[in-house]
């Protein structure tokens, strides 16, 4: 069994861009901006939002954080994105999610200017990236789609389960497994709460994804020997036993799980650290995209 090491790729991957930025400031060239805007302050997005914002210090980027109030209106939001369109400084910027309820999500992501939209969360990045079209893959599934290529797991002719169907993860990978190409050309099977026996399509699985949320969900008994396990799930199970008074934990039984995997990732330590990574990576692309407009 072999781990899927986010944490070592995600370095290798943040060092690779930091020299990219070294020899564009030994240019001369402007150096990738990336903003975040977060509205209020939710513990585990705050948590991205600053790792985010860490990350583009430590390899040289610049960054803006625009925090904003819980009860900010939509109204205020759609005028922080225009700000952030406008701005020519910056090259890419988020919006991160989920966002309070008085603000309609999906105009929030309409608004955003689809080429800083880093995140490729807008329908027309969406839509490209189902055409195999060039554009910014969504974060989490670049990461995935990166460290299945940095190890090397074939994906050719694969059955790959995807559990869960978010707009954020598993919708897309969904749609980039089954692409042509590498990592692809997989048979994809996407599953979600309305998905009866589970068990008998995750049994079938040379590679399973998981991104549900739910901790320890995927069991020893609902793997074949020799799957691939990708766990996107992070949650947060309260423990007054830990200093924080919760640990984190993914959607599988990695110590049972990982008896039978030929691949497996850890969590923490698997696709988190590589969602970060092509965060960066899209900046960089953004930039790019930026100098040729
Ligand atoms: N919330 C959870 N994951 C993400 C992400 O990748 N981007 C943004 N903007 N919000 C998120």
């Amino acid at each position: 069994m072999t781990i899927l090491d986010g944490k070592k790729i995600s370095n290798d991957i943040k060092n690779e861009i930091a020299e990219e930025v070294q020899k564009m400031k030994a240019d001369g060239e402007k150096v990738p901006h990336l903003a975040a805007v977060i509205v209020g302050n939710d513990g585990p997005s705050m948590t991205y939002v600053n790792s985010k914002v860490r990350a583009c210090e430590r390899i040289g980027f610049e960054s803006t954080l625009v925090q904003l109030s819980y009860t900010t209106s939509e109204v205020e939001l759609l005028d922080t994105i225009q700000e952030l369109n406008e701005n020519d400084d910056i090259d890419g910027f988020i919006v991160q999610l989920p966002l309070p309820p008085q603000i309609n999500t999906e105009k929030i992501l309409l608004a955003v200017d689809a080429n800083k939209d880093v995140d490729g969360f807008h329908p027309t990045n969406f839509g490209k990236m189902a055409l195999d079209m060039s554009t910014f893959i969504p974060a989490t599934p670049f990461g995935i789609l990166e460290l299945l290529n940095r190890y090397k797991v074939e994906t050719k002719g694969k059955h790959t389960v995807v559990i869960g169907r978010s707009h954020i993860v598993g919708r897309p990978m969904s749609i980039l497994m089954g692409r042509k190409g590498f990592p692809g050309n997989s048979t994809v099977t996407l599953t979600h709460s309305h998905t009866k026996n589970i068990q008998e399509i995750t049994k079938q699985a040379d590679i399973i994804i998981t991104a549900l949320g739910v901790p320890e969900f995927l069991k020893a008994d609902m793997v074949k020997e020799g799957v691939v396990i990708i766990d996107v799930g992070i949650t947060r199970v309260p423990d007054a036993s830990k200093t924080k008074g919760y640990y984190i934990t993914g959607d599988v039984d990695f110590e049972n799980v990982s008896k039978k995997a030929s691949y497996i990732t850890p969590v923490p330590g698997g696709v988190g650290p590589m969602t970060i990574a092509m965060l960066l990576k899209n900046t960089l692309l953004a930039r790019e995209k930026h100098n040729r407009r």
